[in-house]
Order: C-alpha cells, then structure tokens, then sequence
C-alpha cells in the first residue's frame, strides 16, 4: 500500500489497503470531516464486515483512521421465533450467531453492515452531550429448528438463516472507537421486520426531522423501504412502508436516505428519497434512483402516483453506488458513494487494496418545467487540487461525411485532471458524434470516449477500446429536447471518469484500467468528431495533485 501502484486513483479516496465498500456514517463533527466505510480489515475481498475510518478537514485530502467498529466478537446464544416470509410456521432460531456455514464454530461473528451516525447535541440519549451515535446493521447466520429444544437439546435443523438487525454503538472520543449499546442487542430487532425478511433487512440512515421535532430512520427490507421514527434515540417505532412501484428486475433495495432539501431560490423544503438498487439501474447492474415529495412524519408522500413509477438516477454510468450525504453540514447536501457495481466488482482486480469512492457531491435541489430534479457537482473544495488551467488547442473540427477527425492535444496529457469543454454545432450540420478522447495511447488505437451523438441525444461514455481485460459496454444517457450544444466537465483519475454534463444535469461516473500491458501509454487527450462540424466554445485542462502527498 504505497499510494503509488498502477491503477491507484490519486484524488479519490480507497483504504491504503483491504477491500472498502458502501461509504458509512459520513458527518462533520468539531470542524472534521468523518468517513466510515464498510471495510474488511483482513483481506482484499468483501468479508469480514468492519466500518473502516478516515478523516478529512477540507473533504480532499483523506487520512485513513484506525478501524471504528470492528466486526462483533460478541458471540450470545440467540433464541427466539420468527415466521419469515419462507415459512408456513414461525422456526425456532436457536444457537450461536455466525458468520460462515459452520453454525457452531465458536469464533462465529457478526459484521457491522451498512448505517449512518448523527451528532446528538443535546444529550437525547443519555450518553453526554456531543456524542456521535452509530446505527448500523449487525449481520449474522443461525441455524433454524423446527422445535423449542434447550441448549442441549437442538431438534431438527432445518436450515441457516441470515439475521439483519439495527443496532446502535456510540463514541463519546471523537468518532475513533465505538462501544456497542446494550450489550450489542438490537434497537429494531429482526422479529419487528415488517415484510418477515429476515436476511433483507438494512441499512439504517437516521435523519432529524425538524418540524416534528423527531428523528426518522429508513431501513430497506427487500423492495420496500420501513420508515422508523424516534424521540430518544434508543426506542424506535415502525411508521410506515413505502412500496416499489416499478420494474427492476429482482434486485434488492440497499442503503435507503430520507433528505430534506430546499429548493432552490426558495424557502420551500421537499424530501428525497433516495435509494440504491442492486439490479436494473441504466447502465446494468447496481445504481442509485431517487423520488422527490414530502414527509409528514409518519408517511412519506411522493409528489404524484407517477413518482414511483418512474424513478429518477443520480447517475447513469456502472459505477456509483450506495451514495449517502454527510451529517451536520448546514445547508449543504454532500453525497459520496463506492465507485463500484455489484455485477462486476469481483472482476476488479486492483491490489493492495480494493474499493474507491466517488469525490464527494454537492446536490442542489431544482424545479423547471418538467419538476423537480437533482443537479450535482463536485465539491467546490476539489478545486484546491487544480494546478492551473491550460487552454486546449482546439477551436473547430470539420469531418467529412463518413469520417472521423481527431485532433491531438499537443500541450496537456496525463491521467488525473479535469477537463472542461463546451462544445456546439448547427443543426444542419450536426456530427455523428463528438467528444473527447481520453487516457489514449500514443498511437491512438486506444482510448476512453466520452461524447454525444445528436441522432440519437445520447450523452455516452465508451470504454471499449480501451484495451481493458473487463469489456463493459457503452454507458449513455438521453438529452432532453433537441440541444445545439452540450457542456462537458470531466473528472479523469488513474483508474476512474466522473462526467458531469450541462452544469451536473446528468452525471456518469465510470471506472476504467486502461491498457494493462501497458499502463503508462495511456495519457493522451484529444478531440474529435464525426461527419460534420462542432465549434469548440471553450477547451480548458487542469492538473490536478494527488491527495496522498
Ligand atoms: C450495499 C450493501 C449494503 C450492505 C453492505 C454490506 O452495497 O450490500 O446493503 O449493508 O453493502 O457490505
């Protein structure tokens, strides 16, 4: 863990080694950013569920902590019944929780799965003023019984099932270590799961609800999101239940957020509700959607019956997932998220380490003509890291019918930079496409295409060619109405592309490892079009320096 392997991104955050995942708890506390992840303290694969920490004062510059909440070595004899969604009878769950198949090794722990932290200002909860509080998912494995055996006596095993419970860990030491509430038992038990289950059942992300003067947890249980209210922090009633309405496939949801917004120019304040889903997001695989309306304390209500049938994304490349926004950031709404996708994430063979995340996103809340929608943009904070702008040398691309011109940056190259460029083009004379060239080779047979077709209104990312081992396809978003131009804001970090498009209308966030026999021919930049003729209005690069100093 060096800071300096091949693939290793140098403005993005990743653990200096081990596997991360979904980004945990993300607050500002006493001038500091905090980061918690889910983190694998052992290995280089997902296991042995652990939040992992870093800490930050600008939301840049990350210094990796020691690990906040390990995985449970609590090991207490569970007993208790439960009719699952599986079962004709409620089952007896009867034994030492584990976390792998064999149900009586006696090292059987429980992982700290995904969950948030708030600020508890005031003492709510009896643990002194400012203590950080933690709700996350305690995951484990039981065997089930078909009777009511003692200790001793087991009955008939009948299977192993997996338990998801929300559990509660404070830190009265700035967020460093953690101490498990209540000898580790759950705040919302999996008895209390209201869809029966069991092995569905998380990711707590606990928000205050200013005008009922109550805190609000949201679970996922399946492909429902549980909403949860509270006054003390420790006792949690279930409210309501809010339904999928619309087809993705089978795909669990996971890490569900309740976010107040203001619109913006107003003083008006909506919800969003955003969620990720395992399957069926745009570009394949994992991604995040979102669903504006209002909550009343109890229920949350979408703006229309439309609302949930048609899902809105945060982004619409393969690789943004579980994004949750910081804690105790006035006024601001900061999401980040693990730069990855279930479908693939095994083919991602980076090592020391495994798992980068997004750079953190600050989201502002809309409304035109056709409603309310989200515009995000890298935090303003990730400008300290430009060394300056550059301009490109690139004016006019005229290509003829049928044929591609490409023309070379001659002055700016490299492999972590932004890259702003305003394009336009008359209607009568459209290219086919148009763009950028990124991370290409020095022969320029390969590249990262990132443009837009007009035919088709697609802005598209094309990692194709680039000569990668994993071949993912074309990841694309649809333009609305027939525009002449388009705005590009392009995040290029050794192993990953951030897209903001038109001011952070759409966004495609997409890793990438270019050329493996030869990673550093990978460096080129250029632009090009196809079959008629663009005007660049604006060309600018930025170096960017690495955050690992
Ligand atoms: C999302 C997720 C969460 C879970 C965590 C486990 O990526 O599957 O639902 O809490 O990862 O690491």
């Amino acid at each position: 863990g060096s800071y300096q392997e091949p693939y290793r991104n140098q403005y993005h955050y990743s653990a200096k080694q081990n596997w991360l995942n979904d980004p945990n708890g993300l607050i500002k506390y006493d001038g500091v950013y905090h980061m918690f992840y889910q983190y694998n303290p052992q290995g280089n694969e997902w296991g042995n569920m652990s939040w992992g920490h870093a800490t930050s004062t600008d939301l840049v510059h990350w210094k990796e902590q020691d690990v906040a909440i390990p995985e449970s070595d609590e090991n207490a004899w569970v007993d208790f019944w439960m009719k699952t969604k599986d079962d004709a009878k409620p089952v007896h769950y009867l034994g030492r929780p584990t976390t792998n198949w064999d149900v009586w090794n006696p090292n059987g722990k429980r992982y700290i799965f995904s969950g948030s932290v708030i600020l508890d200002k005031d003492n709510v909860a009896g643990f002194g003023k400012n203590t950080l509080i933690a709700y996350y998912t305690s995951t484990y494995q039981v065997a089930v019984r078909d009777d009511d055996y003692s200790k001793d006596q087991l009955g008939n095993l009948l299977g192993i099932r997996e338990v998801q419970e929300q559990n509660m860990a404070y830190s009265t030491d700035g967020g460093k270590t953690f101490k498990k509430y209540n000898n580790q038992n759950p705040v919302i038990p999996v008895t209390q799961v209201p869809t029966s289950d069991a092995g569905n059942f998380r990711d707590p992300k606990v928000v205050y609800d200013e005008a009922n003067k109550q805190w609000v947890m949201p679970v996922v249980s399946g492909q429902e999101v549980d909403l949860f209210t509270s006054t003390n922090l420790k006792d949690w009633t279930f409210q309501s239940a809010i339904k999928r309405a619309h087809d993705v496939g089978n795909g669990v949801w996971e890490c569900p957020e309740l976010i107040p917004m203001k619109v913006k120019g107003t003083n008006k304040t909506k919800w969003v509700l955003s969620l990720s889903v395992q399957q069926g997001a745009p570009a394949g695989g994992s991604g995040m959607q979102y669903f504006i309306g209002n909550f009343d304390g109890k229920k949350f209500i979408p703006d229309s019956d439309e609302t949930m049938k048609n899902p809105q994304w945060l982004d619409f490349g393969e690789d943004f997932y579980a994004g949750v926004t910081f804690g105790e950031t006035p006024g601001r709404t900061i999401m980040l998220g693990w730069m990855s996708n279930w479908n693939y994430v095994g083919e991602q063979k980076t090592t020391p380490w495994h798992g980068e995340m997004t750079l953190p996103r600050e989201l502002t809340l809309v409304r035109d003509n056709s409603g309310y929608s989200l515009k995000q943009a890298p935090v303003k904070e990730v400008n300290q890291l430009s060394q300056g702008e550059t301009a490109l040398d690139v004016r006019k691309i005229h290509a003829r019918a049928q044929s591609e011109k490409t023309i070379d940056i001659k002055n700016f190259s490299g492999t972590q930079y932004k890259v702003s460029a305003d394009f336009s083009w008359k209607k009568n004379q459209a290219p086919n496409r148009l763009g950028v060239k990124l991370r290409a080779s020095e022969d320029g047979s390969k590249y990262v295409a990132v443009g837009y077709d007009p035919s088709s209104k697609q802005v598209y990312l094309d990692r194709t060619k680039d000569g990668e081992s994993i071949t993912r396809q074309n990841t694309k978003v649809k333009l609305d109405g027939n525009p002449t131009n388009i705005k590009l804001a392009v995040y290029v970090d050794t192993s990953s592309i951030e897209v903001f498009v038109n001011n952070g209308e759409k966004v495609l966030t997409q890793v990438v490892y270019p050329n493996p026999e030869q990673p550093s021919d990978s460096k080129g930049l250029a632009f090009f079009a196809e079959s008629g003729k663009v005007t660049i209005t604006r060309a600018v690069g930025e170096h960017f320096e690495s955050i690992w100093g």
